[in-house]
């Protein structure tokens, strides 16, 4: 149950996305799982893709790899550190090779170009590399979280759960965008449509880059679904708990993590998912998550759904945990 300022009660339901398994697990695995397959399917026998340096996108990308006996370049914001920690040690523990680009982690185009760079270099020495944009998020990695609403959906009905609201974190923009396509196949079928809140961790998505509506609109394409329609209201990014920007730590999420460990055991971490169940959290504290699609005459409760998108191993990394947590208390 979570405090809710409007009288009505909210339930929290977590989608547990970080136990998707594979190196750690996490919401890149139903990507990958579509990506892997594509590049496997064009005859690859390199995975090339990007991210910040502590990427979770990146070490699962690395894991895929291991997999499915592929090579993996990662090509990574920052410097390298002396030593390897969280995300990073894990990506090379699964035999990916990391390239350091010096990039700022926000500026997600150089770090494109940088990959792009990459690909076009190992194609030159002879292999077959296929190129993952950041976070896997093309409209084949958004299908995946399309189908991840039907899944959350049939689960509910197998509980008789009239859910509410899908809150999920919001950074690249696939995981958003394929929940966005999915509300728009269910309203199409006729079936209870829970309306998506993406909480908005990186600068871009809350500039409106990507653009979640077209990119929910291309993955319909993807799926043959192109005369289901992705209307603007479907389109919620919310930019209140992004803080001072993408990866600097917000006291909300930080609370979030404390509060998540102690209530659940479960891990979140400081850039994604923390910054998405503090906005939970906080939303239901007051009063804003009011009775959506899963109203029904008798029912006094809201429903809410918290996709646990994963990030735990960033908890290991320099800073990633606040300090109140990590240095014993001196009284
Ligand atoms: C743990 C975690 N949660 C959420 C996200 C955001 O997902 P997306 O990039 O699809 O917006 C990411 C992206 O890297 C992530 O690593």
């Amino acid at each position: 149950m979570l405090p809710s300022g409007d009288g009505a009660t909210s339930r929290l339901w977590c989608k547990r996305d970080d136990l998707t398994g594979l190196g750690g697990g996490g919401n890149k695995a139903r990507k990958l799982d579509l990506l892997v397959a594509d590049a496997i399917a064009q005859g690859a026998d390199t995975l090339v893709t990007v991210g910040a340096a502590q990427s979770n996108h990146c070490r699962m990308t690395a894991a895929a790899g291991a997999c499915v006996g592929i090579e993996v370049h990662l090509v990574l914001s920052g410097d390298e550190p002396e030593l390897a920690a969280g995300n990073q040690l894990l990506s090379r523990l699964f035999g990916a090779q990391l390239h350091f680009t010096g990039v700022d982690p926000r500026h997600w185009g150089e770090l494109e170009i940088a990959r792009e760079q990459l690909v076009d270099e190992l194609e030159r020495s002879g292999r077959r590399p296929y190129g993952i944009q950041v976070g896997g998020s093309s409209p084949l990695g958004a299908v995946a979280y399309a189908e991840a609403y039907m899944e959350l959906l049939d689960q509910c009905a197998e509980r008789n759960v009239d859910l509410d609201h899908i809150v999920t974190t919001s950074s690249s923009g696939g995981t958003h965008a394929g929940l966005v396509a999915g509300r728009a196949i269910a309203r199409a079928a006729g079936r209870p449509a829970p309306h998506v809140i993406g909480i908005g961790v990186a600068e871009g998505v809350v500039a409106g880059l990507p653009d979640i509506g077209e990119l929910a609109r291309r993955a319909l394409d993807v799926l043959g679904a192109t005369d289901v329609e992705v209307t603007p209201d479907d389109v919620v990014v919310d930019g209140r708990w992004l803080g001072d920007g993408y990866a600097i730590p917000t006291e909300a999420g930080d609370r979030a993590i404390e509060w998540a460990a102690a209530h659940g055991g479960w891990l979140l971490d400081r850039t994604y998912s923390g910054k998405g169940l503090g906005a939970v959290l906080a939303m239901a504290a007051g009063g804003e998550l009011g009775r959506g699609a899963g109203e029904t005459a008798d029912d006094d409760e809201v429903n809410v759904a918290f996709i646990h998108t994963g990030g735990w191993p960033a908890l290991f990394a320099p800073g990633g945990v606040p300090d109140d947590v990590r240095v014993a208390s001196a009284s």
